[in-house]
């Protein structure tokens, strides 16, 4: 899978790309990420990306130019199964939509900063919109990351057997149940018998009724779904 992440604080995006299961599957090849930094796309001098809004109204807006430049660039050197908006009224990120995302092969993520960008990009170029919850980041930078996030660990050959995402809560709609390690007593805090039993389908379905007991406690809206 290929990624393009265009912003205009790439400095934010790169260290997550360079630790743990992010690091790994660029490494193992599984993954691409470019950074696209919006400002090298303008035409003023001054490397401005960004204006006051018509109408009047507090907050800078992104300029149009840039990014179609940008969007145009990428867009000219190959497919793109999708052109992603960061921005707090989308859709709200669920395990499902990464899921569907994770079997693209090339997409464009756009991060809004200041105010958000010029509707006319929204309705020209933006073939989805993502938001990561209910509250108002500063950019849409740390969103684009958890995006990533999501996803790249979904793409098959990412994470090894022993840490399969199969296993994720939400994967099939419910909440993971616990877990523990060694040691299997600490002070008087046991791990519960059954799972050193060695019996793997009664282990099995001590999970699912964990799994499902945890998830009516705490989100019973996943078991109406
Ligand atoms: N940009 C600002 N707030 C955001 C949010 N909640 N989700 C995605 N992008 C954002």
């Amino acid at each position: 899978m290929r990624i393009d992440i265009i912003t205009v604080v790439p400095d934010l995006l790169k260290s997550p790309f360079e630790a743990s299961i992010m690091q790994r599957s660029i490494e193992k090849g599984l993954v691409e990420v470019h950074f696209h930094n919006l400002r090298d796309y303008s035409s003023n001098n001054y490397k401005q990306v960004d204006d006051y809004q018509f109408g009047g109204g507090a907050g800078m807006v992104l300029m149009i130019e840039p990014i179609d430049k940008c969007i145009s660039q990428l867009k000219s050197e190959r497919n793109y199964d999708d052109v992603v908006y960061m921005t707090p009224d989308g859709e709200t990120l669920n395990q499902g939509m990464a899921n569907s995302i994770s079997l693209q092969k090339n997409i464009i993520i756009l991060c809004g900063h200041y105010k958000g960008v010029d509707q006319r990009v929204r309705d020209q170029f933006i073939t989805k919109e993502i938001s990561i919850g209910d509250y108002v980041l500063s950019g849409g930078e740390l969103g684009a990351l958890i995006l990533c996030d999501a996803i790249i660990r979904l793409i098959p050959g990412v994470l090894g057997n022993e840490t399969s995402a199969l296993t994720d809560s939400f994967q099939d709609n419910l909440l993971a149940p616990p877990i523990y390690t060694r040691p299997a007593q600490y002070k008087d805090w046991d791990v519960p018998e059954i799972l050193l039993s060695g019996h793997t389908a009664k282990i099995e379905a001590w999970r699912e009724e964990k799994a499902f007991e945890h998830t009516n406690n705490r989100r019973p809206d996943l078991l109406d779904d």
